[in-house]
């Protein structure tokens, strides 16, 4: 669960007040979770208790309650991207019916439409047993069965209503269950599962003094979200990490380094046995060619620096990769650099290369969002829109599947 973006829909039924224990186990097993909570469902459960155990806001309808929460009309949408797995307890013959025919009236019905392909949608219907057995529930239950979603079938036991039979939906410690297995098995069919995965992050520091250094702006952020992004796929992941001030991914083994000669013994030591190499790092090019040994003093007018070049990690990979392994790079340059990506793509003998540039206001280095143009080997360009850096990764990573799975890896 570590690291997994769960979305939990919630329908009008008695069984809804057992959620908040279902989010307060998720929590604790390291998911992210988010409650779109139905209109019937506000009824059944506080949205208090859900905001106070998820540690987030509740999603309720696509459009905000008062004018002054603004003017965000696209959260279902970037809510589908978000979620690893969506989860509705309890489902109601209302909601089955509306899911069904793919009506979008609210907060959950929207995200049951925006949710990513292959995504698992797990449904857990809980109603009185001659509902749920009703023709016209059943009718829905097959029809969102034949799109794919897993429907749990309702417990028999005790009913709200003081009958016995069909109808009660699984305890929390279930649901997880359930989940936990639907989320291995979808992790299984990305090419990327437990596939070896190397990235650099991060910029590095050369050595002028031993106070001083040559560096960048880069944070790290666009490297560690493709880490996150990796080990979620469930690959095995190093991140090879300059010095940046990120917390690790959940589930990445991290080396932290400092120079560009730091950074490629560490990479090297992977480059035998990994199945894809990610680099990227703002490596620095060049270092001090004699670092001054102490603080260098200011008694000089004019000092001069004498830079030797450093080695370029992802064309040593590039050089030596075998048929069944694969390189990808970035490039940052100016808005018009896609011409010199390409050549970098065929130079460093790369797989892919995602081209970006630079205006530190929405793409490049620092800042939350990034601009990439992915260029394939294969000479397919996407162009991708201004993402998050998380759904940037994402993007990046599909892209990579579908090389592995042209590739036969
Ligand atoms: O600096 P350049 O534009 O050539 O970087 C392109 C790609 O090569 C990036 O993915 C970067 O991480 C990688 N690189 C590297 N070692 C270097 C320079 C760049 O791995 N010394």
């Amino acid at each position: 669960m570590r690291g997994k973006n769960i979305i939990i829909g919630i329908c009008g039924g008695i069984a809804a007040y057992k959620i908040p224990q279902l989010v307060r186990l998720l929590k604790k097993r390291g998911a992210s979770v988010r409650v779109a909570l139905t209109d019937a469902g506000a009824r059944f459960v506080s949205e208090l208790a859900l905001a106070t155990v998820s540690e987030e806001p509740i999603y309720r309808s696509i459009f905000p309650q008062t004018e002054s929460e603004g003017v965000d009309f696209t959260s279902h949408i970037s809510l589908g991207e978000w979620a690893d797995a969506l989860v509705i307890a309890p489902a109601t013959a209302n909601t089955l019916a509306r899911l069904s025919a793919g009506l979008c009236d609210d907060m959950l019905a929207a995200i049951f439409l925006t949710l990513r392909p292959g995504k698992p949608v797990l449904i857990f219907p809980a109603m009185d047993g001659q509902m749920f057995l009703s023709p016209s529930v059943q009718r829905n239950i097959a029809t969102l069965a034949a799109q794919g979603c897993s429907i749990i079938n309702p417990e028999s036991g005790e009913l709200a209503s003081g009958l016995c039979g069909i109808g009660r939906m699984p305890a929390p410690e279930a649901i997880l269950l359930a989940l936990e297995e639907a989320l291995h098995e979808a992790d299984k069919c990305s090419p990327l599962y437990s596939k070896r995965v190397v990235i650099t992050a991060g910029p590095t520091r050369e050595k002028i003094d031993g106070v001083r250094f040559i560096s960048n702006y880069s944070s790290g952020k666009m490297g560690f979200a493709i880490a996150r992004a990796a080990a979620k796929r469930g690959s095995i992941v190093t991140l090879i990490a300059g010095p940046v001030h990120l917390p690790t991914p959940p589930g990445v083994e991290r080396v932290d380094v400092e120079s560009t000669a730091e950074m490629n013994a560490a990479a090297e030591k992977f480059f035998s046995n990994c199945d894809l190499f990610i680099g990227a790092a703002a490596v620095s090019d060049y270092r001090p060619a004699a670092p001054y040994e102490g603080k260098m003093k200011k008694d000089e007018e004019h000092i001069e620096l004498t830079l030797v070049k450093n080695p370029d990690i992802l064309a040593g990979f590039g050089r030596q990769k075998s048929a069944s392994q694969l390189a990808v790079g970035f490039a940052l340059e100016t808005r018009t650099g896609l011409e010199s990506a390409r050549k970098k793509l065929t130079e460093k003998n790369l797989d892919l290369i995602a081209f970006n540039f630079f205006d530190r206001k929405t793409c490049g280095f620092d800042v939350d969002t990034n601009i990439l143009t992915l260029i394939g080997s294969d000479g397919i360009v996407t162009e991708l829109p201004q993402l998050t850096k998380d759904a940037a990764a994402e993007k990046l990573l599909e892209a990579i599947e579908h090389l592995c799975l042209k590739n036969g890896l």
